[in-house]
């Protein structure tokens, strides 16, 4: 399977303060994180708010520069390259952003809206930029007419169908959803989940799908990422993820969604985990460390490595034996 993105330790620090008052101390927003999205195994990649999600997501479609660490885009080293340099790469990433309404010039109509980034991107004759917009449009499930309408004579259903409409129309390999139905009630979220299915199965996309939301990344994804202040922490498979998760995070995450399954329910070991409450960061050891029922000395003084579980499954924990026993396996 050809690998789309790699990221190599990448990490992100932005300067406390503005341009003219800054302090020196760094607030690191993503910190070493080595991610890999393969053709055709949409990622996503899941955390609390304020966990370094969308930052990770705008600094691998060259929206962040990366402060330290290395991204690969196919085999290609793109970390250092200029704005214009990376141009040519962004045609292959496309991002679907978490505010659907201010993603869009509001001077601009939907149509103009997906006819700038044809120009941007593409050197098409009138007609066929015309075929292609109604095209996308209708691929999308909106009616042409909607194409001539400004943002905010739209429903949001409609502004978020559009806003895909928009990332896909330049066939691009990797589309970053950020948030993508977080904001829409439940019917339109299973309509545009179920959507953003087809498109990948129609036109072979693959996703880094982020989201705080557990329960929605089994109708896009593949494999998912935990994030916990900036950090990832497990990496597996999405399929029995309830069965395979280990890190006491992750556990604690995924209790804190409703289960509408009883099988699945009854398989989660709910007794030994501790409710999540707001600590902050120790600066050394284990980014979980003030959470963590489980937590050591060793879990104070060094930071634990992703190290594989099992096949496919990596974990950055020291005490995966012990959550092994907790865990029922089928
Ligand atoms: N431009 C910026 N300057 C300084 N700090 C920033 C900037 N952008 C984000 N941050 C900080 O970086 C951290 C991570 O932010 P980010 O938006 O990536 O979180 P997130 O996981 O996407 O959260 P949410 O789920 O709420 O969208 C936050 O603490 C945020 O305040
Ligand atoms: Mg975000």
């Amino acid at each position: 399977m050809t690998t789309l993105i790699r990221t190599e330790n990448l990490t992100k620090k932005y300067s406390a303060g503005n341009r003219f008052f800054c302090s020196k101390t760094a607030f690191t927003a993503v910190n070493n994180v080595s991610l890999e999205i393969r053709e055709g195994e949409s990622l996503g990649l899941i955390g609390e708010s304020g966990c370094g999600k969308s930052t990770f997501g705008r600094a691998v479609c060259g929206l962040e520069k990366i402060t330290e660490g290395k991204l690969f885009l196919g085999e290609t080293d793109v970390t250092n390259l200029s704005k214009g340099e990376f141009r040519p790469y962004r045609k292959n990433i496309q991002m679907v952003f978490q505010n659907n309404l201010s993603a869009f010039n509001p001077k601009y109509t939907m149509y103009q809206s997906i006819e700038e980034v044809l120009k941007n991107f593409e050197e098409l004759s009138k007609s066929d930029t015309d075929a292609r917009i109604k095209a996308i449009f209708r691929s999308v499930g909106l009616d042409e007419k909607l194409l001539y309408r400004y943002p905010h004579q739209m429903s949001g259903g409609e502004r978020q169908r559009a806003n895909i409409a928009r990332a896909i129309v330049l066939n691009p390999k990797v589309v970053i959803c950020d948030e993508a139905v977080a904001s829409l009630d439940y019917a339109l979220r299973k309509s545009i989940l179920k959507l953003l299915n087809d498109i990948s199965g129609q036109y072979g996309v693959t996703y880094l799908f982020i989201t705080h939301d557990l329960s929605t990344i089994r109708y896009v994804c593949s494999k998912i990422a935990v994030m916990y202040l900036g950090e990832v922490v497990e990496i597996m498979d999405v399929e029995n993820m309830e069965q395979t998760m280990l890190h006491p995070y992750t556990k604690a995450l995924f209790q804190s969604v409703l289960i509408t399954d009883p099988v699945k329910r009854g398989t989660i070991c709910r007794d030994k985990i501790g409710e999540l409450e707001y600590l902050p960061k120790v600066e050394t050891g284990c980014v979980f460390y003030n959470r963590c029922k489980y937590c050591t000395d060793r879990c104070q003084r060094d930071p634990p490595q992703l190290q594989q579980a099992e096949k496919g499954h990596m974990v950055a924990c020291h005490n995966i034996e012990a959550f092994n026993v907790c865990t029922l396996r089928k």
